[in-house]
């Protein structure tokens, strides 16, 4: 049980521990290894954060399952696309310069009445991370000059509430991937831990490397789009006229069958009309135009900083460009 939430935990209104050497989550100090109980994943489409290196873990305590099962009808969680994490789990996401230093870490728990978030900002000296209520600029530059921004508490809810079960990361459309190691925590190594309570009976192919089924470059396009925008976009987000969420295939046997596709693709974009003109985007801007990338209204908002227009809405200041390349090769090829 050495990965439990500390009993000296404060309850709930925003209260957390006050820094990360006291989240019991390093064995020896928190400039060593978080503890074994805490196990690395990593995301088949993770999240843009203007470039910054990520590590993330999960601690599932002993005993306990991810409730998976089933329902792929209605949607209603759990369900293999809904996963509902049990009391006591909990998740880690560090973030830090390209020289390794650390400046930020993110925690979200399922406690016995509900969800937790926070954030620690680590000292510029590394020796351990403040709880910030409120958020800001991290106490380290980046390369360039410019400064992270990390959230206030009351910024997680905005994308994790999207899903019912608050996990981002941590799904089967996100862990069916070529394992990067041998033990990579895929899908599959997953139902071999016996974590899920309904493991599914057949598995999307790996070597795909997604459960989207289609070419690599819609691969890439579409899980780009589930990685950075489903979490508001999608049946249950703040944003769910587009759907952008990726599901595991129930039927689905190409990618023009997805959800995506057919909210998105063709469908004319609702707010062109808003930025059309400030943007000189066509009157014939749908969410995903063939071929057409600044016909895509995903394409052009994503290229935006700076104003709500911006897409995604959280989180980023600067364009991703190399995300970007990905969109626009699917969108030419559609
Ligand atoms: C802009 C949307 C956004 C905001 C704001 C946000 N997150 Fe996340 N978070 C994500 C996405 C998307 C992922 C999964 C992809 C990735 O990690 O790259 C994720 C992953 C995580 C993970 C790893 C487990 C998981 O769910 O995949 C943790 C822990 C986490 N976030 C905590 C937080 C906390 C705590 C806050 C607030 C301080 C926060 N996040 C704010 C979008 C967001
Ligand atoms: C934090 C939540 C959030 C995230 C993440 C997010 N969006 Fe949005 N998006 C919204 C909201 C809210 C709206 C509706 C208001 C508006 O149009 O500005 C919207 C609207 C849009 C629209 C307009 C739809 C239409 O019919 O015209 C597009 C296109 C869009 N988003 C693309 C994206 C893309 C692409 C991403 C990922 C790179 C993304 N969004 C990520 C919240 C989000």
């Amino acid at each position: 049980m050495t990965c439990e939430t500390p009993a000296t935990a404060a309850g709930s209104g925003g209260k957390w521990y006050a820094t990360l050497s006291t989240a019991n989550i390093h064995a020896g100090g928190v400039s060593t290894a978080v503890r074994p109980c805490f196990v690395e994943f990593e995301p088949a489409y993770p999240l843009w954060s203007d470039g910054l290196h990520k590590r993330r873990w999960i601690y599932l305590p002993p005993g306990t399952k991810i409730e998976t099962g089933p329902n792929p009808v209605t949607g209603a969680a759990p369900n293999m696309d809904r996963w509902v994490f049990p009391v006591g789990t909990r998740f880690l996401k560090e973030f830090a310069r390209s020289d390794g230093k650390r400046l930020e870490t993110r925690i979200w728990e399922r406690t016995a009445t509900g969800y937790r978030y926070g954030a620690f900002r680590w000292r510029a000296d590394q020796s351990d991370a403040d709880y910030t209520e409120t958020g800001g600029p991290a106490a380290l530059t980046l390369d360039d000059g410019t400064v992270h921004d990390i959230p206030a508490r009351a910024e997680c809810a905005k994308c994790h509430d999207g899903e019912p079960g608050k996990g981002l990361g941590f799904s089967a459309v996100s862990l069916s991937k070529p394992p990067l190691s041998p033990s990579d925590l895929t899908l599959l190594r997953v139902i071999e831990r016996g974590w899920l309570s309904h493991p599914p009976s057949s598995l999307p192919d790996p070597a795909l490397g997604s459960p989207v089924p289609g070419t690599s470059i819609e691969a890439k396009g579409m899980g780009y789009l589930h990685g950075n925008c489903a979490h508001c976009h999608n049946p249950l987000g703040v944003a769910n006229a587009v759907d952008m969420q990726l599901r595991v295939r129930y039927g689905e046997t190409n990618a023009k069958t997805t959800f995506m596709w057919t909210t998105s693709v063709g469908v004319p974009s609702k707010t062109w009309t808003k930025l059309g003109a400030a943007l000189r985007i066509d009157p014939g801007t749908t969410a995903l135009a063939d071929g057409l990338p600044l016909k895509s209204a995903v394409y052009v908002r994503q290229t935006l900083r700076g104003s709500n227009d911006q897409m995604p809405q959280l989180g980023t200041v600067l364009v991703d460009t190399m995300g970007l390349k990905d969109l626009e090769a699917w969108i030419k090829g559609l």
